[in-house]
């Protein structure tokens, strides 16, 4: 027997970061939109934890205890006092490193298919709770939708969304760290005095009312200055994509997976093709969101 369950990718349209915490996280205001990239992750009976993944940019992925999906396995089985002995295996489609929460989406599934295997009966309340000890953007990883994400973007409120949006996102030819990019931005913004937080009522309002439009002009991502900072080549992808018509282009999370808001199914082609001969970038890929989130298949 064995359970698989799928999980969407996200990306932010709205990240805003402020300043260093003494725990060294940052408190955000973080709008977090699913959407239809996903990975498969399967829980099956084995003799002792065990991960395997498969996909583009498996090879990236770290495949002992450190990995997301194995610490997702280890807390409910010590919450349960059972022994982890399970096989995951992670089908992986989500960018790996990407700042998509790719590695997010795969502690999410990997709890749900643990606790339907093992028949735990997990509460959605304790299952969100192990979520937001895995990392802060698991518990989204985990409802899907769209949500606001304060704290350190692990406390969710979930948001109305009025329409389907149309996106391409282009992969780039290699990863960034979240930790270096938020390292990043505490070094830039040395200083400035970075304010507080605050979700932004244009990008809720457009979210609500599904309009494209109004979302292009209020996305915002305070992290892009500094993926950019680290990976300079990452500006050429973003005006590749304006160039083609996309109504916004921003970096995802911390990036380094470009996204661009389409403002409808056919034009998202479009980008995507004029993004895939522009040599500025790896794989591209169209989808939309809002997607829920993790469910078993
Ligand atoms: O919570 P998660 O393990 O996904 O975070 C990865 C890293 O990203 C953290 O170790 C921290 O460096 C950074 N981070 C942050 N503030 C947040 C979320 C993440 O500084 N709110």
């Amino acid at each position: 027997m064995s359970v698989t369950v799928r999980v969407p990718a996200k990306v932010n349209v709205q990240l805003a970061v402020g300043p260093a915490r003494p725990d060294g996280f940052h408190d955000l205001a973080n709008v977090f939109l699913a959407v239809g990239l996903y990975d498969e992750v399967t829980a099956s009976p084995a003799e002792t934890l065990r991960i395997t993944c498969a996909g583009p940019g498996a090879d990236q992925v770290p495949l002992d205890r450190t990995n997301l999906a194995a610490r997702a396995a280890v807390a409910l089985a010590e919450r349960y006092g059972l022994a982890p002995d399970v096989h995951v295996h992670i089908d992986k489609d989500i960018p790996v490193a990407g700042g998509m929460a790719g590695g997010s989406a795969d502690g999410a599934a990997a709890l749900v298919a643990c606790d339907a295997l093992w028949g735990t009966g997990a509460s959605r309340a304790e299952l969100l709770d192990i979520c937001a000890e895995l990392g802060s953007d698991v518990p989204f990883s985990l409802v899907g939708g769209a949500a606001l994400g304060t704290g350190r973007g692990e406390r969710l409120t979930e948001l109305k969304v009025g329409g389907t949006f149309h996106w391409v996102f282009a992969m780039a030819e290699r990863g960034l760290s979240t930790p270096a990019v938020f390292r990043e931005f505490d070094r830039l913004g040395e200083g400035a005095g970075i304010p507080d937080p605050v979700a932004s009522q244009a990008v809720l309002d457009a979210l609500a009312s599904g309009d494209p439009g109004a979302l292009a002009v209020a996305v915002s991502n305070d992290l892009q200055p500094a993926a950019l900072s680290l990976f300079p080549e990452l500006a050429d992808t973003l005006a590749a994509g304006r160039a083609a018509g996309a109504l916004a282009a921003i970096v995802s999370g911390s990036g380094p997976t470009t996204a661009f808001l389409a403002g409808d199914a056919d034009a998202a082609v479009v980008v995507a093709g004029v993004l895939r001969a522009s040599g500025t970038c790896g794989a591209v890929r169209v989808t939309e969101g809002p997607a829920v989130g993790a469910v078993v298949v």
